[in-house]
């Protein structure tokens, strides 16, 4: 299958994909941590991201074109793939149509009153990738499910959340109409419990 989620910063699309791509044996793509990965690894690509990032503003499209163009070619790509952060405007959304089919669009809706009490609480693991919150932590400052001290993404400041659903507004949203234009939108509350939301998430793909 072929599948993009959309949604707000913080909606759930990272931990929703990583658990769903797992179980439709698809590699899980995001382009934020494919960012994330290459200013770890002080590659020009993340450099050259990173002030953006850290501004909450949308990375240059030929940038984030050049990095899933690159990594469609990948052998395990061949059999579809769950993007998780992209495309997010119209632009890289137009571009993709131009080299993929999609099976489905799935948007997971989530209040951006529930938005920055989820980011401020997200912890992450920069070892395995794991995603956590400090509701559910209790206390625990390593991850659980590998060991490591868990971070905070410097892009989870209130500050820069402000920026990021300003731009997710004016840029991302309007892909709802493109893709229900296409056929191609399924919506889904993300403002419930993680397993509700990823049953939803699945009966959704199951009609598809
Ligand atoms: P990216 O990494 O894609 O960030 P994002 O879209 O802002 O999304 P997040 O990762 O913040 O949230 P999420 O929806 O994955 O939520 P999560 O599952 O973690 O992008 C970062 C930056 O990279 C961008 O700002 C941009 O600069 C650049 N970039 C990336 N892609 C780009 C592109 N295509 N074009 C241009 N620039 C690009 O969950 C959040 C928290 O909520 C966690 O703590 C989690 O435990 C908790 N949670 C999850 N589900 C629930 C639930 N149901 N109930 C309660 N809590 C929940």
């Amino acid at each position: 299958m072929k599948i993009v989620f959309l949604g707000p910063p913080g909606a759930g699309k990272g931990t929703q994909a990583a658990q769903i791509a797992a179980k439709l044996n698809v590699p899980h793509i995001s382009t934020g941590d494919m960012l994330r990965a290459s200013i770890a690894a002080k590659r020009s690509v993340g450099l050259n991201a990173k002030s953006y990032m850290d501004a909450g503003k949308l990375v240059p499209d030929e940038v984030i074109m050049g990095i899933v163009r690159e990594r469609l070619q990948e052998e395990d790509a061949k059999k579809g793939f769950l993007f998780d952060g992209f495309p997010r405007n119209l632009y890289q959304a137009q571009q993709l149509s131009g080299f993929e089919k999609l099976d489905a669009v799935v948007d997971i809706d989530v209040p951006d009153a529930s938005i920055i009490r989820r980011l401020s609480g997200r912890r992450c693991c920069p070892a395995c990738g794991a995603v956590c919150h400090v509701d559910t932590l209790e206390g625990a400052t390593d991850c659980p499910q590998c060991g490591e001290a868990l971070i905070t993404r410097e892009d989870d400041n209130p500050e820069v959340v402000r920026q990021r659903l300003s731009v997710y507004h004016e840029q991302t949203r309007p892909l709802i109409d493109y893709y229900t234009g296409l056929g191609l939108l399924r919506t889904v509350s993300g403002d419930q419990d993680i397993a509700k939301v990823q049953e939803d998430i699945l009966q959704e793909l199951h009609s598809v």
